[in-house]
């Protein structure tokens, strides 16, 4: 099979490793791909949010299946200029995609279908969550404990597009779950955890990821097939009533509080770094599994457990999120790979034949393990052998998590 990647980031050369791994795999392309993912098949300089270039370009390779990466294409409907142009897609068309690009919507639809989520607040008042309406890259989103913080979220928001909701503060832990959709039922993935604030202990500022592992203890297969039912099906049903069946990825982040799992967001394609993370301890077929959801017959495929975790470990710019890195030239990475581990390139460039820093968020180190604690311990082993000017990494990705080893949270499904 012929496929065509579109985007550019570590995620996708994730998933780029992945689709490499199957025996229907005859070419991999990327649009526009990045120089980990050249690696692995072809890259055409052609930008994710062009949707005429992205059609010209499959139809031109002949692709037999395009998977969409990144929520901006997706949002902008993407999937549905290739669809009715008879390209098979994985990822979904503009109306269900608004299930992340609008959290209005989201919140109708989970009414609509009885999925638990926060509840929506008549006024701004402390404790509480204040969201923007439309897609913000993890910007519209602030977190109020107090009323002074109520004060600064709002006008921090203020120049957002569109409604504001305003929503009960949850406490729990936070699950990132994912199933691939064939429009009307769900595959599960494992269960997966990301780390969202800058810096070590959940301190500083939030960013697009500074680390993730998978599975997430606790919440093994039967626990994600129980939360599927509760919270992705629903939504699939409701959506195709609505006329927009959803056929892609479905992300859920969810909060296990003590009087059971809510929904904080849905995102309409895979999360990333969670995906770093969660694709090398994936049993089975990737691509068997899209192909056969873009064209509606994947169904409820229960996949193998995983028999590995994994653990990825985010190499940023030395001032990111405020600022990334360009043009330092990026040593190490070899010496890290030849640890067993995956170096999935996120923010690099070549220039003049030498890999150098291009963004925020460089690289990410993904080692797996018989344990979460094995394998925590072997991505900060590769880790430590990659440099460049500023470079930096939280050292606390999965350390909790490993302590806590396998031991189940059954308190929280209740
Ligand atoms: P979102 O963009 O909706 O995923 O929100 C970003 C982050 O804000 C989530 O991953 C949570 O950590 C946090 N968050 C969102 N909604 C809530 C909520 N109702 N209660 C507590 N934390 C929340
Ligand atoms: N890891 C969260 C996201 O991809 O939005």
């Amino acid at each position: 099979m012929r496929v065509l990647l579109v985007g550019s980031g570590g995620r996708e050369h994730a998933l780029a490793w992945k689709l490499t791994r199957s025996p229907l795999l005859t070419e991999l392309h990327a649009a526009p791909g990045n120089p980990g993912i050249a690696r692995l098949g072809d890259c055409h300089p052609v930008l994710a949010d062009d949707a005429e270039a992205v059609l010209a370009l499959a139809r031109s390779l002949a692709a037999e299946l395009v998977v969409v990466g990144p929520e901006v294409p997706l949002v902008g409907g993407l999937a549905d200029v290739l669809r009715t142009n008879g390209v098979a897609v994985f990822g979904p068309g503009r109306g269900a995609a608004a299930i992340e690009g609008s959290k209005s919507f989201a919140k109708a639809v989970m009414r609509a279908a009885g999925v638990p989520t926060a509840r929506d607040l008549p006024r701004p008042l402390a404790p509480c969550v204040l969201k923007a309406d439309g897609l913000a890259a993890g910007k519209g989103v602030v977190v109020c404990h107090t009323q002074s913080e109520v004060e600064a979220g709002l006008s921090e928001l203020v120049d957002h597009p569109g409604p504001l909701v305003v929503e009960e503060l949850l406490e729990g832990e936070e699950v990132s779950l994912f199933a691939l959709c064939d429009g009307l039922d769900a595959t599960a993935l494992p269960a997966a955890r990301d780390f969202k604030r800058a810096f070590d202990g959940d301190a500083g500022p939030n960013t697009g990821g500074m680390g993730s592992f998978s599975p997430v203890p606790g919440v093994d297969s039967d626990e994600v097939e129980d939360l599927v039912d509760r919270v992705h099906r629903p939504v699939l049903g409701e959506l195709a009533r609505r006329g927009m069946p959803f056929v892609g990825t479905l992300f859920a982040g969810v909060m296990l509080t003590p009087s059971g799992p809510r929904v904080l967001e849905f995102n309409c394609r895979f999360g990333a770094p969670e995906t770093q993370s969660l694709v090398p301890v994936l049993e089975g077929d990737l691509l068997e599994a899209c192909a056969a959801a873009a064209q509606g017959s994947l169904g409820a495929r229960p996949l193998p457990p995983p028999k590995e975790a994994a653990v990825t470990v985010v190499v940023t710019a030395g001032r990111y999120p405020a600022d990334g890195n360009h043009g330092s030239e990026i040593s190490g990475v070899e010496e890290a790979e030849a640890t067993g581990a995956h170096v999935f390139h996120a923010g690099t460039a070549l220039r003049d034949g030498a890999l150098v820093t291009n963004g925020g968020r460089v690289l990410n180190v993904t080692a797996t393990g018989s344990s979460l604690a094995e394998a925590r311990a072997a991505a900060y082993d590769a880790v430590a052998r990659i440099s460049f000017d500023g470079a930096r990494y939280r050292t606390d990705i999965a350390a909790a998590a490993s302590r806590l080893g396998g031991q189940l949270r059954s308190d929280l499904y209740t």
